[in-house]
């Protein structure tokens, strides 16, 4: 148990809290740009390749300095280290948090319980490179000796979003001749249109699931043996089972589940249950990206990572960025009453990139008790959401602009389009990128009632076209899209979610939140399925059963 005093009522928190009330929150971010012709300058970092401009923050020196003070006030250094140290940090579920070690070198030491964990992390990056070889090149052939052009991934939650976003952002890196697909929903038409138009023969399923128990998972998984089976001549029950050694692997920490489903264990490439579900993209989850991108570029976004690991690691805490916009988030999250944080990339290729950080974020921050099991008295993680740009300004920024609420917002973009594009489309950058500084300037600036006026405007519709301003934003901004690049991104991203936890004194590496729908999912299905009754069924519940059972075809 906890002796240290409750967040609200440390010293450092109030402190926050009056400063937040005082005379500077009066001002404008356009007043606070107009007497500092530095701002632009102090408030931008940089970390790897990654340019943050933090400056259109409703921050001053002492906001920052008070933010810093209530980072040192909770430790949240003492925790990132004994994370990085391999302790038992998940206390709920006593587990350590080595993500990192996922990433570090191969010469580096990272120990949980005195065994060093990175030889183990790199004897299966190893072979998970001769298998994404293997396939890449074809030599790994089906049950009929075909090479295998289609590789599906089958998993949901963190063995699903990463690969699959990323999938998505590296597009230009992947390997053109191969299909590469993600299923994840147990709504049958999932599957259903991720194979209808691939030959079983030619088809390489992976199978991810840290706990080979995930309902939708293995029922996606069995449902894909079938079709396979039955694609090669047979059926799941006459089919050829050899068929499975050659068209199925597994990524998981249970060898005994995954042999139970039937795969030879010999085609498993492991994981540990020190690596959370949604922190586990770096381990053998990433197979269906390595072989998309191959071994190569693989290690590539593994060294991004780990770039930003070291400067979270070791970076002081005035000029640790992941700190940083951990603080941010507090101070809008806490001080500001913001409910929720968008994330808008400018990049047709990080159409998913926000879907991932939901898990990342929500899963881990998404918390109401403390780390002692006490409900906390201050809001935690933040509602993510966003899509690229330049879709959303047409869709919902206009409720940013002019709404009701504080929405702070990420603006990601890349200073070159990908090598791919030429042309006339590689042009179109330009106008892209445009639009995510235009967002930005818009967003913290606004338009005035008087430079409405001054446009000619009739005077019952200046209201209407006022901008008021003072959103905040953080720019991101590198060089190009890469596989380092993204590694970095979400490094920063981890550490950042890792902050708010640390702060707010929650696990951020459970998520028994989950637990409760899935268990009644499995109690429901047999009234679905059966008619059967289930005792202690709720009216309303009762009643949208025996509605679906009667609509239901037979
Ligand atoms: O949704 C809960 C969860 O446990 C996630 O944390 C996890 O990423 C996902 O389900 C999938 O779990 P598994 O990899 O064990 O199939």
């Amino acid at each position: 148990m906890s002796d240290s005093p409750k967040l609200t009522r440390r010293p450092e928190w109030t402190a926050l809290e009056d400063h937040r009330a005082g005379p500077f929150l009066h001002a404008h971010l356009r007043e606070l740009f107009a007497t500092d012709p530095q701002r632009a300058e102090r408030y931008t970092a940089r970390v790897g390749d990654l340019h943050i401009d933090y400056s259109k923050h409703l921050i001053t020196d002492e906001t920052l300095a008070l933010l810093q003070e209530l980072a040192t006030a909770t430790d949240v250094f003492g925790l990132r280290d004994a994370m990085f140290r391999g302790e038992r940090i998940n206390t709920p579920e006593d587990r350590a948090v080595l993500h990192t070690a996922l990433r570090a070198p191969r010469d580096a030491v990272v120990e949980v319980d005195g065994e060093n964990v990175v030889p183990k992390v790199h004897a299966v990056l190893d072979r998970m490179a001769g298998f994404a070889e293997q396939v890449r090149s074809g030599k790994w052939t089906g049950h009929t000796g075909r090479r295998i052009r289609n590789v599906v991934n089958i998993g949901i939650g963190g063995s699903d979003l990463g690969p699959a976003m990323a999938y998505d952002a590296l597009r230009s890196f992947t390997d053109r001749d191969l299909t590469v697909r993600f299923v994840s929903n147990v709504d049958g038409a999932d599957l259903h249109e991720a194979v209808r138009d691939l030959d079983p023969a030619e088809t390489l399923f992976i199978v991810a699931s840290k706990t080979f128990t995930t309902i939708e998972t293995i029922t996606n998984a069995t449902s894909a043996r079938s079709w396979l089976l039955a694609g090669l001549g047979g059926t799941a029950q006459t089919g050829d089972g050899s068929a499975v050694a050659k068209h199925f692997v597994a990524l998981s920490t249970n060898a005994e589940k995954v042999a139970d489903f039937g795969i030879d264990t010999a085609n498993m490439f492991e994981f540990w249950d020190w690596v959370g579900g949604r922190y586990s993209f770096d381990s053998a989850i990433g197979l269906s990206l390595m072989i998309a991108i191959g071994s190569d570029r693989f290690r590539e976004l593994l060294d991004g990572f780990h770039l930003v690991d070291e400067h979270f690691r070791t970076a002081p805490a005035e000029s640790n960025v992941p700190l940083l916009l951990g603080l941010l988030g507090v101070w809008y999250g806490n001080f500001f009453d913001a409910q929720s944080h968008a994330v808008l990339p400018y990049s047709h290729y990080l159409s998913k990139f926000t879907a991932y950080l939901q898990q990342l974020d929500m899963e881990s921050n998404g918390k109401s008790v403390d780390r002692d099991g006490h409900p906390v008295e201050w809001q935690t993680g933040p509602v993510v959401w966003g899509t690229p740009g330049t879709n959303g300004q047409h869709a919902y920024y206009q409720l940013i602009h002019q709404g009701t609420k504080t929405i702070p917002a990420d603006l990601l973009g890349f200073v070159n389009p990908v090598a791919e594009l030429g042309g006339e489309l590689a042009s179109q950058h330009d106008l892209l990128m445009a639009n995510l500084f235009a967002q930005g300037q818009a967003l913290a600036f606004g338009k005035t009632p008087e430079e409405v006026r001054a446009e000619g405007v009739a005077e019952e519709l200046v209201a209407h076209k006022t901008f008021k301003g003072n959103h905040p934003t953080t720019t991101i901004l590198a060089r190009e899209l890469t596989p380092s690049v993204l590694g970095q991104l979400i490094a920063l991203y981890e550490h950042k979610v890792f902050v708010q936890g640390a702060i707010w004194h929650i696990d951020s590496f459970d998520q028994w939140g989950v637990e409760l729908g899935k268990v009644l999912a499995k109690r429901v299905e047999p009234a679905l399925t059966e008619g059967a009754d289930v005792p202690g069924l709720d009216s309303s519940t009762s009643a949208l059963v025996a509605t679906y059972r009667t609509l239901r075809k037979k």
